[in-house]
């Protein structure tokens, strides 16, 4: 049925149940048992004054303990955010046809890809979300293979938010004695991005399947832009129950990647996260993957081990470690044990 619409296609047929191919196992489903209320949730920091030791220390610790925080304050002017939102809705609002030229199959490049659920291939059940990734090479393959209708706006986005991720970076490497981040160094922290756009249409059966699955990001940072929806889902490593992190307005959600835990020797935590499908509402979300480059060697970095502590993982090329991910299903903290 309605092959290469994605989810959103499926959504509208108006069906009343959950195709089979998106029921989840009971144990992946979401339930109210394993979650936490927000009593203790993550972080809100205000980076308006981003070299206020105290806010080093908040984002220090947030990336100890939770692996998550929001910012605000941070920079972004609210209307690209609003802008990438709507040039988001306006992507998947194309009609079919005109989305499936960015599928694997039509796409004239793999940097802009258009597909749905996570890896089908290797998924046993399927996750009810639409995406289009963008990888950057440069402003003017974006200028001329990113969709039209939204590729301005995500560019901006990405632009803009640059600064704050420089500033993130520095802080969380002093707080790992990195004093300087040299040519080397910034590459393997941030030496490639990619940018999507998540689409998580109103599901019939929102309590047999998700949006997106268990997973830990590969990146070395994530910024997420949410909408008001809400259904993102973190966890608490200490109680292992899961927090949902509440939109705020205006905000990002800043997130530990592997790459970053690797880099950090164990210190900042990639922590497990998943979202919810919603019976109500469409819900998007943007993240913008902070990434090293795919040809480099990341691992402990050796300022970290300088005081004789024992590295935890193993020297990996970064795009190995991304092709390992890509090539399962998503299983939570998995990926990380390639590094070991
Ligand atoms: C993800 O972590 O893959 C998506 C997060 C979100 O949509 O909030
Ligand atoms: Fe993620």
């Amino acid at each position: 049925v309605n092959k290469g619409h994605g989810v959103k296609g499926l959504s509208e047929l108006g069906l009343k149940t959950l195709p089979h191919q998106y029921i989840q196992p009971p144990q992946e489903r979401f339930d109210s048992s394993n979650e936490e209320p927000n009593k203790d949730s993550i972080p809100v920091i205000d980076m308006s004054n981003p070299n206020d030791p105290h806010v080093a220390k908040a984002i220090c610790d947030a990336a100890q303990k939770w692996g998550f925080f929001q910012i605000v304050n941070h920079g972004v002017p609210i209307h690209v955010l609003e802008d990438v939102k709507n040039a988001t809705h306006k992507f998947f609002a194309l009609a079919p046809q005109e989305k499936q030229k960015y599928s694997k199959s039509q796409s004239v490049t793999n940097n802009v890809r258009f597909g749905t659920s996570f890896t089908p291939e290797a998924e046993k059940a399927l996750e009810w979300k639409d995406y289009l990734s963008l990888f950057f090479v440069s402003n003017d393959e974006a200028a001329s293979l990113w969709p039209p209708i939204c590729g301005k706006q995500a560019l901006e986005y990405m632009k803009s938010s640059e600064s704050v991720v420089k500033k993130l970076l520095e802080i969380l490497m002093h707080g790992l004695n990195v004093k300087e981040i040299d040519e080397t160094k910034q590459s393997i922290l941030m030496g490639s991005k990619r940018i999507n756009l998540n689409y998580y249409p109103k599901c019939p059966n929102p309590e047999l399947t998700v949006g997106v699955g268990r997973h830990s990001d590969v990146s070395t940072l994530t910024i997420l832009l949410q909408d008001d929806i809400g259904g993102l889902y973190v966890r608490n490593t200490e109680t292992m129950k899961w927090i949902h992190v509440p939109p705020v307005s205006g905000s990002l959600v800043i997130n530990v990647g592997d790459a970053l835990q690797i880099m950090s020797n164990g210190k900042y935590k990639s922590v497990e996260h998943r979202v919810s499908a919603n019976g109500s509402n469409n819900r998007i979300s943007v993240p913008i993957f902070v990434n090293p480059r795919p040809s480099d060697i990341i691992g402990p970095m050796a300022e970290v081990l300088q005081s004789g502590e024992t590295p935890l993982y193993k020297h990996v090329v970064y795009s190995d470690y991304v092709k390992h991910f890509f090539r399962k299903a998503h299983d939570g903290k998995a990926t990380v044990e390639f590094a070991k």
